[in-house]
This record gives structure tokens, sequence and C-alpha cells, in this order.
């Protein structure tokens, strides 16, 4: 096995944790869903998926590692929101604190000099930049629009809608 039964423990823990973000941003777009605002609940779906993604990359990787992945319970994700400031805070409040954790299987890689993991867990520190950042820009955007969540709504659109990159000329 190309990585510790200790580091396999605490990615499997991350697999749960992972998996826990899926379903409370799915949650999270079902209560969007339910107030009628299509593009949050586009938004938190599609979040939602990268999540999983992001689970089955841990899955994968203690395959690679020759181990077997351990699945653990999965706890029921909050429902029901104030507002969508709350809802969006939490989900802000989850990035910042999966940020904690990519960063606490980082330090025991480190200690125990697995640069397999590392390397692997790289990819997940860059992420969480980007997610940490996109979720804040978030919940600025609807502390604006305040009473008119129209405003996000037209937001998200137009950004689900733009070039990724500029177009060559
Ligand atoms: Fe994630
Ligand atoms: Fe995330």
């Amino acid at each position: 096995m190309l990585i510790s039964d200790k580091m396999v423990a605490a990615i499997n823990k991350q697999i749960g944790n992972e998996f826990g973000a899926f379903v409370q941003y799915v949650a999270i777009a079902a209560y969007f869903g339910n107030e009628s605002l299509p593009e949050l609940a586009r938004h938190f779906n599609q979040q939602a998926m990268e999540e999983r993604e992001h689970a089955m990359k841990f899955v994968n990787f203690v395959l690679d590692a020759g181990a077997l992945p351990e699945i653990p319970a999965i706890p029921a994700p909050q429902s029901k929101f104030s507002s969508a400031e709350d809802a969006v805070k939490l989900s802000l409040n989850w990035e910042e604190t999966v940020t904690k954790q990519i960063n606490g299987l980082m330090d025991l890689a480190a200690k125990e000099n697995d640069h397999t993991s590392q390397s692997f867990l790289q990819w997940f520190v860059n992420e969480q930049l980007e997610e940490v950042s996109s979720m804040d820009m978030l919940l600025k955007i609807v502390r604006r629009a305040g009473e008119n969540l129209l405003f996000v709504e037209d937001y998200l659109a137009r950004k689900g809608t733009r070039p990724q990159a500029p177009a060559a000329e």
C-alpha cells in the first residue's frame, strides 16, 4: 500500500465530508427551487455535482493506493433557511471548514513524508481557494441585492452564459 492506514482513515472521513457537502447543496438547491428562484437552484445543483466529484476523486485515490474506501454515515443536511443570505452564508462556512480539513490532510501527509498524498491533495488546496472566493462573491451579491433576489438570478443567468475564455480573434 502506498499510503499509511492513518492516511486512509483520514481520507475516508473526508469522503464523508464531501458527500456531506453534496447533500447539503442539494438541500439548498431544493430550498431555492421551492422559493421559485431557478438560477440559484441550478447554481447549487451544479455545486452539489462538483462535491460528488470531489468525493469520487478521494474514493479513486484510496483505490489507486491499494486500500479499501469506507464511506462513513452522512449526517442529514439543513433543509430550511430563514433567507437566501442564510443559505449562502452556511455554504461559505462549509467551504471554509472544508479548506481547514484539506489543510489538515496536507499536514498529515507532510508529517508522514507521504509525497503521493501531498501531490494528490494539492489539487484540492487550489480548488478550495476557488470555492471560498466564489461563495464569498455570491454572498456579497446576495447581500447587495437585499430584498430583490431577482438581481441575483440575473447575475447567475448572465454568468452561466458568459464564455469561460475570450474568443480568439
Ligand atoms: Fe469539495
Ligand atoms: Fe466545495
